[in-house]
């Protein structure tokens, strides 16, 4: 089983065995070379190479086309670099925590971290089949009113605020109820206020929408 993959081959699969360095630089110096690769098509192209030779792992949770292969796991296709890289920092210093995840943040090293983020940003998030049309139909006003003023008219996202169209509905639920749970104290993601607002049946309905834009 994919979850059960023990994390010394996990690391002999990515060739990292050598990997747990001390991350150079800061996240700020990472964000301004982000955004350097992604204004300049040569930076790009040669980043979005390089991390194409890192996801062999990664595709078989993610996809290698990063249209996740499990209702469970995000979508990392069409994502934004500066997201994605984020998380990464996040997964890395406790903030989120996943058993894997937590442990391939610590093992790629920063220039990793950012070509992974920019090869998935540029793939096509493919459409998820439809859920219950009720559902959807009920989720698609909740999601207007709360919530498309931070992640777009049409769930497409910006910068740091994540593309939501198209992600499968069950890991939806399981951000927004992670979110719900969260202690304020100890995070200061806007995510919290508003997923506090959400009762489960709203979670269900706005998942149940966004699977399907
Ligand atoms: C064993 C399956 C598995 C593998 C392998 C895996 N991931 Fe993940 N990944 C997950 C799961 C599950 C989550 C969601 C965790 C959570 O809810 O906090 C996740 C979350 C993420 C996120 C956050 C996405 C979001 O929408 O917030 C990023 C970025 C990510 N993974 C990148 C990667 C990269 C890059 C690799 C390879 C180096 C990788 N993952 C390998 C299962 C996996
Ligand atoms: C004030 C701006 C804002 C509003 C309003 C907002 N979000 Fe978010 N959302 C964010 C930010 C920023 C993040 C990135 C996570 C973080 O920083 O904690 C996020 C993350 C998420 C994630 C996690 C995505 C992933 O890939 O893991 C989900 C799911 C989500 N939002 C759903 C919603 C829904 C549904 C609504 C409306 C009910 C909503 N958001 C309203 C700003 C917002």
């Amino acid at each position: 089983m994919i979850r059960t993959i023990s994390l010394s081959s996990l690391v002999l699969v990515l060739g990292l065995g050598s990997a747990f360095l001390v991350h150079a630089g800061t996240t700020d110096d990472a964000m301004l070379q982000l955004e350097t690769i992604m204004a300049d098509e040569g930076k790009r192209h040669a980043s979005y190479a390089a991390g194409h030779e890192r996801i062999r792992f990664c595709g078989y949770c993610h996809g290698e086309d990063g249209n996740s292969k499990r209702d469970y796991i995000p979508n990392l296709a069409a994502q934004h670099p500066q997201y994605l890289f984020e998380q990464f920092e996040k997964f890395g210093d406790g903030r989120r925590d996943d058993y894997v995840m937590s442990k391939l943040a610590k093992a790629l090293s920063q220039q990793e971290r950012i070509d992974i983020a920019v090869y998935y940003s540029q793939q096509t998030a493919n459409p998820r089949p439809d859920g219950d049309p009720a559902l959807a139909a009920a989720g698609e006003p909740l999601y207007e009113r709360h919530c498309s003023s931070c992640h777009g008219a049409n769930a497409q996202g910006v910068r740091d605020m994540p593309r939501l169209a198209g992600q499968p509905a069950q890991y939806l639920e399981l951000a927004l109820k992670r979110f719900k749970e969260m202690d304020p104290q100890q995070n200061n993601s806007p995510m919290i206020g508003v997923a506090r607002m959400l009762s489960d049946n709203d979670i269900g309905a706005v998942a149940t929408y966004l699977q399907g834009r």
